[in-house]
């Protein structure tokens, strides 16, 4: 099966109630560890690029990046049984969400989330009116993540209102929302126990009956922080989402997962290792294969729990 609109997989994953990685990448090697894990797992594969992956891919020329991207994913889609969409990850510059609607993405997220309610509501509905006109699906976000987000540090998260959310579907006729429930972007995610508002998810599914995603959803494996460690990294008190989390989240409503940070800890850390190891080598590809090899793993991983494995 080839390059697939993305509304096909999160539309099936709606139905049936299970969730799909969407794995952020910004070059082949990452593509390919993706790709490689959707074949072995059977599952349906979801790419995303964010606005610096798109700069770093075009080597500052916009279009040139989302054109890349684009061409590297549909190449390698072609060539698989699986079904592969792509997807813009928190566009908030209109040239970005334009560039990747040109290029062939199958859907854009729009992210206003940093704005007040009525003008985030405006700006996603301007967007849903361009993209739907050429068959192109669009996620929003409503409330704010802990962390840095929209390049804005929030010391405290704010949690979705739901029936806001209700509002904001039925006025944006938004094709995927993302509500804040207690996530956050990167490696620390929580100083205790991992914390999400379940009870508020499965009203927001309720109250807007789409496909919702998770936002900073990544597990952080206990294992890739310790061997990146272990190797002169240093990244203490990581934390992420639990697999358990993740499999509770997905029966209150979570179909899209979004996950870039195992991905970066894992090909980090074992690249660390690699070249600790191996001080002669001066091979490129022959640092970065085991690297490869190791996200594929974590990806697979996540396609299992959540629910995706096989269903391609
Ligand atoms: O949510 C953001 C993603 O992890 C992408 O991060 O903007 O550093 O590419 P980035
Ligand atoms: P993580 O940092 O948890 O991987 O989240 C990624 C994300 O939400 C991309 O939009
Ligand atoms: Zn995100």
């Amino acid at each position: 099966m080839p390059y697939v609109p993305t509304k096909e997989i999160l539309g099936d994953a709606h139905a049936k109630v299970y969730g799909v990685g969407a794995f952020n990448i910004n070059d082949l090697e990452f593509l390919q560890a993706v790709i490689g894990a959707g074949a072995e797992e059977s599952s349906p594969v979801l790419i995303e690029v964010s606005e610096g992956a798109i700069k770093y891919a075009g080597y500052g020329q916009v279009q040139r990046g989302a054109d890349t991207l684009y061409a590297m994913v549909k190449q390698y889609a072609d060539t698989v049984k699986i079904p592969v969409a792509l997807h813009l990850d928190h566009g908030k510059e209109f040239k970005y969400v334009m560039a990747c609607i040109k290029a062939g993405f199958g859907s854009v997220m729009i992210d206003a989330s940093a704005l007040p309610y009525e003008e985030n509501l405006k700006e996603t509905l301007r967007i849903v009116e361009i993209a739907h006109a050429v068959g192109v699906s669009v996620e929003a976000e409503l409330g704010t993540l802990k962390g840095i987000e929209d390049n804005v540090e929030a010391a405290e998260s704010i949690l979705v209102d739901p029936v806001q959310a209700e509002d904001f579907v039925k006025r944006t006729r938004v094709d995927y929302l993302a509500p804040a429930i207690g996530t956050s972007h990167g490696a620390f995610k929580f100083k205790g126990e991992a914390k999400l508002d379940l009870q508020r998810l499965k009203r927001v599914k309720e109250l807007t009956g789409i496909p919702l995603v998770l936002h900073g959803a990544s597990s952080v494996p206990e294992e890739m922080v310790d061997l990146a460690n272990r190797y002169g990294g240093k990244i203490e008190g990581a934390k992420g989402v639990p697999f358990e989390v993740l499999k509770e989240c997905v029966e209150a409503g979570i179909n899209k997962v979004n996950t870039d940070t195992d991905l970066r800890i894992t090909f980090i850390a074992v690249l660390r290792k690699v070249l600790i190891e191996k001080p002669g080598e001066i091979d490129p590809r022959k640092l970065f294969g085991p690297a490869i090899e190791a996200v594929k793993e974590i990806v697979k991983a996540r396609m299992r729990v959540l629910g995706s494995s096989g269903r391609a």
